[in-house]
């Protein structure tokens, strides 16, 4: 059997599938060896809406990356975007049942199993849960109880729930494409895991995930994910706008908008003028970068002032001390800093810089985040080449599988 020790990471993404494939280190870090991307023609604001196309467009991401890497890839872990999830803060208390009241890990499992005691609607169902702290006889702020003395034990949890048809039919559409699913990782950490220092996930930050089809806003403190949500606007919705505007085609309106856009107006100039070729006819007109970015200005307004107003609804109503960082496919547009720095009411913004080994696109944050989120937290792993022996198979309860990959794989 050809085994080599190598990880694979997914992002299937409104806009590409993405496959990186990379040799973990000793340091912590990893060499990426292959990469394969490919357009994602099945999915619209990160739901999967064609199972076909999306299994055509993993099997062509997975083959462009066994080409650069020269080997087979049989299995990979798998990013999970928030539209899917939903985090509700729930608690848990149980007595310490040893005489001594020394707490073990029995009592902590249970403490656990306690948040679970929630109400859900029919199509979610529970997937992990995350402790946050720890409380002991009223005191607070534990983050590991274990062998503590006590008399009551509490635990602040964050449950993770998701839709049930979304999770079966991304690990449906991965399977038919001969991949099986080492495991599953948040989004919101495998981004984090590239785009923040663990200061700011200490001190506070809103990450956000510009994404095709959806913008993801997650909130970390204390060094712990603590928030996630989700808006269905994205770049797409930008060339859109632009499509609809300069009545052009949605492939050359991206096209244009990769090429000339920019987030803010006033920072476009008159003086070059650009052919666009005009829906019905065969006529081409000439435009300004000022008229193309008139259409796309509104939209990321749009989309900073409803990022905004919810990371106001999550309590935030002076940004976290270390800010917000933007990373996703829309990041990249000039001027989105100068739109995203008003609309915060804050130079407290940055752009995530990901610098690993080569891959500076911030397009590939979730897959190459997931690669390092899986090195540190499982240092020891093995994917194996097609013919070698998967990691799990495909017969038994996938979905129980899938469960405890989300155990293993959360924090
Ligand atoms: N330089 C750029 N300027 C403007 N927009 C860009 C640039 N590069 C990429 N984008 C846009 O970013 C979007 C894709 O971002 P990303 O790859 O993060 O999305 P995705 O992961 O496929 O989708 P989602 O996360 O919503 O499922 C597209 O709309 C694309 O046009
Ligand atoms: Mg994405």
């Amino acid at each position: 059997m050809n085994r080599r020790n190598y990880l694979v990471g997914m992002d299937v993404g409104t806009t590409q599938v993405r496959v990186i494939v990379g040799e973990p280190r000793s340091d912590g870090t990893v060499s990426v060896t292959g990469l394969g991307v490919s357009p994602s023609e099945g999915l619209k604001k990160g739901i999967i809406v064609d199972l076909e196309k999306t299994v055509e467009s993993i099997a062509a991401a997975v083959a462009e990356a066994e080409r650069m890497c020269g080997q087979s890839i049989a299995s990979a872990y798998v990013g999970l975007k928030g539209s899917s999830l939903d985090l509700i803060s729930n608690r848990g208390v149980v007595a310490v049942s040893s005489e001594d009241r020394e707490i073990r890990e029995d009592d902590i499992g249970r403490a656990l199993q306690a948040t679970r005691v929630i109400a859900l609607p029919p199509d979610r169902e529970i997937v992990d849960i995350i402790p946050r702290e720890y409380i002991v006889d009223g005191y607070d702020g534990i983050r590991d109880p274990l062998g503590m003395l006590g008399v009551r034990l509490e635990v602040d949890a964050m449950i993770v729930t998701s839709r049930i048809s979304f999770l079966r039919n991304l690990m449906r559409c991965v399977n038919r494409a001969g991949i099986d699913i080492n495991g599953l990782v948040l989004h919101s950490l495998a981004n984090a895991e590239v785009s923040l220092s663990a200061d700011e996930k200490e001190l506070g930050v809103f990450l956000v995930d510009l994404g095709g089809g959806a913008t993801e806003i997650s909130l970390f403190q204390q060094g712990k994910l603590r928030q996630i949500c989700t808006i269905p606007i994205g770049g797409d919705h930008i060339t859109n706008d632009l499509a609809l505007g300069l009545r052009t085609s949605y492939f050359a309106a991206e096209s244009l908008k990769l090429e000339h856009g920019r987030a803010f107006c006033a920072q476009s100039g008159n003086e070059v003028r650009i052919e666009v070729s005009m829906v019905g006819s065969k006529e081409r007109r000439l435009v300004s970068e000022k008229e193309i970015s008139r259409f796309i200005e509104p939209r990321i307004q749009e989309m900073f002032q409803i990022v905004r107003e919810e990371t106001i609804r999550m309590g935030w109503t002076e940004l976290p001390p270390a800010g917000v960082v933007l990373c996703g496919g829309v990041s990249a547009m000039p001027g989105i800093l100068d739109v995203a720095r008003i609309y915060c009411n804050s130079e407290q913004v940055r752009l995530a810089e990901p610098d690993y080994l080569g891959i500076h696109n911030p397009m590939y944050s979730a897959a190459l985040g997931t690669l390092y989120y899986v090195h540190r937290k499982q240092p020891k792993h093995f994917t194996h080449e097609r013919g070698g022996k998967p990691a799990h198979r495909k017969s038994a309860g996938l979905w129980r599988k899938m469960k405890n990959w989300m155990g293993e794989i959360l924090e």
